[in-house]
C-alpha cells in the first residue's frame, strides 16, 4: 500500500525517532509499504518519520529498481565512521521540487539490522553514502536544509512559506 509523504513543516519532520524494538510482520508490511511509496515518489530513499511514523528505519535503492541487491532496509541504523566528501545537488521526498547543494562524506560504513532482525554492515560510496547520511539525518530530526548557510535556509523557508499560503506546497 502506498503511503502518504510527510511535507516539510509536519513536526514530526524535526522529531527524533524511537528505536525499532520489535521485529514483526507489522515491520515487514511498513518497510514493504515504504519500498512502494519510495518507487512511486519516485525516490532512491525515504525515511519512516517522512511517512508519518516516528521509528529509527529507512529504506533505500539508488538503482531504481534495476538491482536487486541495492534494495536495502537498514532498521535501526548508526553510522560507524565516514571519510571524504562529495558536493552536489540533493532532494528531498518531503521538499518536492526543491533541490539544494549539499556536502556529505564521500563513503560510509553503517550497521543496521534488516526486516529479519539480523544486523549488517555496508560499506557504501557516492550516491549510496549520500542517501545513507541523508536517511540517518531524518531519524535525528535534522533535514538537508540544515546543512545550508543561515541566509540561504531562511530563503528557501520564505520559498516553502509562500507555497504553502498559495496551497501549493
Ligand atoms: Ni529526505
Amino acid at each position: 500500500m502506498k503511503l502518504r509523504i510527510v511535507k516539510y513543516g509536519d513536526p514530526i519532520l524535526t522529531k527524533k525517532a524511537e528505536p525499532v524494538t520489535e521485529f514483526n510482520e507489522e515491520l515487514k508490511q511498513l518497510v514493504a509499504d515504504m519500498f512502494e511509496t519510495m518507487y512511486a515518489a519516485p525516490g532512491v530513499g525515504l525515511a519512516a518519520p517522512q511517512v508519518g511514523i516516528s521509528k529509527r528505519l529507512f529504506v533505500m535503492d539508488c538503482s531504481s529498481g534495476k538491482d536487486p541487491k541495492q534494495k536495502i532496509a537498514f532498521i535501526n541504523p548508526e553510522i560507524l565512521s565516514t571519510e571524504g566528501e562529495q558536493i552536489g545537488d540533493e532532494g528531498c521526498l518531503s521538499f518536492p521540487g526543491i533541490y539544494i547543494e549539499v556536502r556529505r562524506p564521500k563513503r560510509v560504513i553503517a550497521r543496521a539490522f534488516d526486516v529479519e532482525g539480523k544486523q549488517f554492515t555496508i560499506d557504501a560510496m557516492d550516491l549510496a553514502a549520500r542517501c545513507i547520511a541523508h536517511e540517518t539525518d531524518h531519524l535525528d530530526g535534522e533535514l538537508f536544509i540544515n546543512h545550508l548557510s543561515p541566509l540561504k535556509k531562511e530563503l528557501i523557508k520564505a520559498r516553502i512559506k509562500k507555497l504553502i499560503k498559495t496551497g501549493r506546497w
